[in-house]
């Protein structure tokens, strides 16, 4: 199975003014692409030709370092796509939100420690929730790396690569941070995320 460049769940200008046409265009159109390309190019030949997206970064990583990071990549984008909708952020369905609460105190610091978890990743990489041991943790990685290939399920996750809010925010990154969890996050697909992890 090769890798191919899905959709956007939505219009290119449906999240502005958090998150504008010429970002998706390139974040989207460009990197993202390249992740596919350059995954494909690389996934030639290897072991791993033939499995599932998720076994491909699982099993390349630490083993095949420009395999892992474009597949890693492509595994991530395929879901923050998916992490955003117009008219994001607000109300986090129930059963969800009484874990939250249960293991990470409450919707507020949820959002302090994984807005945190961005702020402090040093250099490229993602920051997390994800579903660890059947309890929702905050994580961050870098580069490509994920929860998946650290003994967990990611649920949400956000992209803190400079592609993804350089344009919109230059390097106010806090602010994008902010902007991701308040009016983009499609709480309905991480709750759907998080019954199927646990
Ligand atoms: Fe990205």
């Amino acid at each position: 199975m090769s890798f191919t460049l899905p959709e956007l769940p939505y219009s290119y200008d449906a999240l502005a003014p958090y998150m504008s046409r010429e970002t998706l265009e390139y974040h989207h159109d460009k990197h993202h692409l390249a992740y596919v390309n350059n995954g494909n190019n690389l996934l030639k030949g290897t072991e791993w030709e033939g499995q599932s997206l998720e076994e491909i970064v699982k099993g390349s990583f630490g083993k095949n370092a420009g395999l892992f990071n474009n597949a890693g990549q492509h595994f991530n984008h395929i879901h923050f796509w998916q992490w955003m909708k117009p008219n994001g952020g607000g109300a986090i369905p129930g059963e969800l939100e009484k874990k939250i609460v249960e293991d990470l105190g409450s919707v507020d610091k949820m959002k302090e420690d994984f807005i945190q978890a961005g702020v402090t990743q040093f250099g490229s990489g993602w920051n997390w929730l994800a579903v660890k041991d059947g309890k929702i943790v905050v994580m961050k990685t870098a580069n490509g790396e994920s929860p998946l290939v650290h003994g967990a399920t990611p649920i949400l996750g956000c992209d803190v690569w400079e592609h993804s809010y350089y344009i919109d925010y230059r390097n106010r990154r806090p602010d994008y941070l902010k902007a991701f969890v308040e009016n983009l996050v499609n709480w309905e697909h991480v709750a759907e995320l998080y019954s199927k992890a646990v």
